[in-house]
């Protein structure tokens, strides 16, 4: 509860840091990330739910912050495509076969791709390619460059099993 009349206060931790705002109550969580803290690598798309444009991780879940408020993650741990790589600028495995394999055209569903790819591997390391197929087919690629983006994931899956 904020003690501004009508907000609601937030305390969340994204990519491993601390925040506190006192937000709308109908603030959704993507423009909470990219418009209260900044983080503007999650991408808004459709704005309810269908392209993955906008998801994020949410205590180790993927989940489309466009079909969250800013409130309902009091106390949450979140990761945005920002906090991917580690602090000396090594990719994360996943990013660095997306540049290898050329997975992104535009970009614009990259983000999600991203943080999509990134929670299922870490539940299903193993994956095959129709799993992978599966794990993306909530996320939309209006450049339709699906193939790199599949090939990108089993490229990823191999180093993440120590494979490669
Ligand atoms: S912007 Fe959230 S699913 Fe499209
Ligand atoms: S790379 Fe353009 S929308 Fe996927």
């Amino acid at each position: 509860m904020s003690d501004r009349p009508g907000l609601e206060h937030v305390q969340v931790t994204v990519n491993g840091k601390l925040f506190e705002r006192d937000v709308e109550p109908r603030l959704h969580l993507g423009d909470f990330l990219r418009h209260e803290l900044k983080l503007t690598g999650t991408h808004i798309g459709c704005e309810h739910g269908v392209c993955g444009a906008c998801t994020v991780i949410f205590n180790d879940a993927p989940v489309r912050s466009c079909l969250m408020f800013a409130g309902q993650a009091n106390g949450a741990r979140i990761t945005t495509v920002e906090g991917l790589a580690r602090a000396d600028g090594q990719l994360h495995p996943v990013q660095e076969a997306f540049r290898n394999r050329h997975a992104l055209q535009c970009g614009f569903c990259t983000p999600g791709m991203l943080m999509t790819i990134v929670a299922f591997l870490s539940e299903s390391p193993t994956a095959d390619e129709v799993d992978i197929r599966d794990a993306i087919s909530g996320n939309i690629c209006r450049c339709t460059g699906y193939e790199t983006i599949v090939d990108a994931a089993l490229d990823a899956g191999r180093v993440l099993r120590g494979e490669a």
